[in-house]
């Protein structure tokens, strides 16, 4: 990420004169061995309900578009939100004026969902830190910014229409009855989206199914990520496909 000279100066001036707004290094202690000791990193935190596992995506890059083997690379951040009520801590520190409201701590303490995208073409590598943030009643927000390349029909990418290219995500092992996979609000976004000469993206939007199979009561929920791109013509907007 770019960090212009400008927004670190406001950041230090910021925090030069909001260093009282900061919590003491004893309560951030406190909250950090509270969540060591409280979490289990193998076992999921569920307490006789599903557990909702909210995903959404936030694309930043599209790093290629391979037509000849129908794969397309991106780098996107996905944000994924549950809750673990029993690392709440909002009871700890109720005598302190201000409550240590979140914490940062690393995933290999916590309990993590397997979310995967099943039409990944290589395990997505992860450009960031693997920190999640655990808020003081036991909500989590993890948020890896990953390299994900994934297999895509791109019939129709030199199209004026473009190729649809879907983003498929679900759980590993999970049902739905346990891990109830979610995508509120229908949410994906591009605030970040750097415009690329070759490529151009139509739409994007998320949706959300739920399957069940012949076998088994249990539904099996994904969330969908849906990609409309095409290849950019170098004529100033005007097309020229053949059919
Ligand atoms: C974490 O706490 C800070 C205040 O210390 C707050 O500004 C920020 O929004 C919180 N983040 C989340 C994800 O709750
Ligand atoms: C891609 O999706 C859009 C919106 O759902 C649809 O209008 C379009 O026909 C689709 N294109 C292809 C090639 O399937
Ligand atoms: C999963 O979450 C959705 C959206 O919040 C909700 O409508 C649905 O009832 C939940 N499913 C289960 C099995 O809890």
């Amino acid at each position: 990420m770019k960090s212009s000279p400008l927004i670190t100066c406001l950041c230090l001036f910021a925090y030069a004169h909001h260093a009282s707004a900061l919590y003491a290094k004893q309560d951030v202690l406190q909250v950090l061995e509270w969540v060591r000791e409280k979490s289990n990193p193998n076992l999921i935190p569920i307490n006789g309900e599903p557990l909702n596992v909210d995903l959404s995506l936030e694309l930043s890059t599209i790093r290629e578009v391979d037509t000849t083997r129908g794969e397309v690379e991106i780098i996107a951040m996905s944000m994924i939100r549950w809750t673990d009520p029993s690392l709440s801590w909002s009871h700890l520190l109720q005598d302190k004026e201000q409550l240590v409201d979140n914490v940062s701590i690393d995933t290999k303490y916590l309990w993590t969902p397997d979310i995967v995208a099943y039409n990944a073409v290589n395990a997505p590598e992860l450009l960031s830190t693997p920190l999640a943030l655990v808020s003081h009643d036991g909500e989590i927000l993890y948020v890896p910014n990953e390299r994900i390349r994934f297999r895509c029909n791109l019939e129709h990418f030199e199209t004026e229409e473009g190729s649809n290219c879907t983003l498929k995500y679900g759980s590993w092992t999970y049902n739905g009855g346990i891990l109830n996979l979610t995508n509120k609000n229908n949410q994906y976004s591009t605030w970040s989206y750097e415009e690329d000469p070759r490529f151009e993206i139509l739409g994007i939007h998320a949706e959300r199914n739920v399957k069940y199979y012949p076998c088994c009561p249990e539904p099996y929920p994904d969330v969908n990520f849906i990609l409309n791109i095409r290849k950019k013509t170098n004529q100033g907007g005007m097309f020229s496909w053949k059919k």
